[in-house]
């Protein structure tokens, strides 16, 4: 993956934060998933006023990505864009679901200025409980 693609994929995930619905935390995230051929979904946080129905920007990028035909394994990198200074890492469900259907892919995360941190979901999830261990 070339930084030019990296620095894209971020952009495109600060503009899919500008249509976080955060009413409830006021905190917008925003993220944009890249396939292996290059297409790019985006995706953002909706709340809503139950405050337990929170969808996170990554499963909304990923769960787009799925519905619209995208195999298993087919995802080469996701950047996930916050406001703060230090890194917003994806929470537990989203290392979860991105594990189960991208696998160890970069995680790009970002603020609105610049890159904070990258890292392989590997490293975000250690011994992850996934299909293989269902057979
Ligand atoms: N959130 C995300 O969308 N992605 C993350 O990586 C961290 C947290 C959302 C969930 C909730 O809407 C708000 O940020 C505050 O937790």
């Amino acid at each position: 993956m070339t930084p030019d693609r990296r620095d894209e994929l971020v952009d495109v995930a600060r503009r899919a934060r500008e249509h976080a619905r955060a009413g409830q935390s006021g905190f917008k995230v925003g993220a944009a998933l890249l396939t292996k051929d290059g297409k790019i979904y985006t995706g953002c946080n909706v709340e809503n006023a139950t405050y337990a129905l929170t969808v996170c920007a990554e499963r909304t990028a990923l769960l787009k990505a799925l519905s619209e035909g995208e195999p298993e394994d087919h995802f080469a990198m996701i950047a996930v864009v916050a406001a703060p200074d230090d890194p917003t890492p994806p929470c537990g469900p989203c290392r979860q679901l991105l594990w189960e259907y991208c696998h160890d892919i970069p995680v790009v995360m970002a603020n609105l200025t610049r890159i904070t941190k990258t890292v392989s979901l590997a490293d975000l999830l250690p011994l992850p409980f996934d299909g293989r261990l269902l057979k």
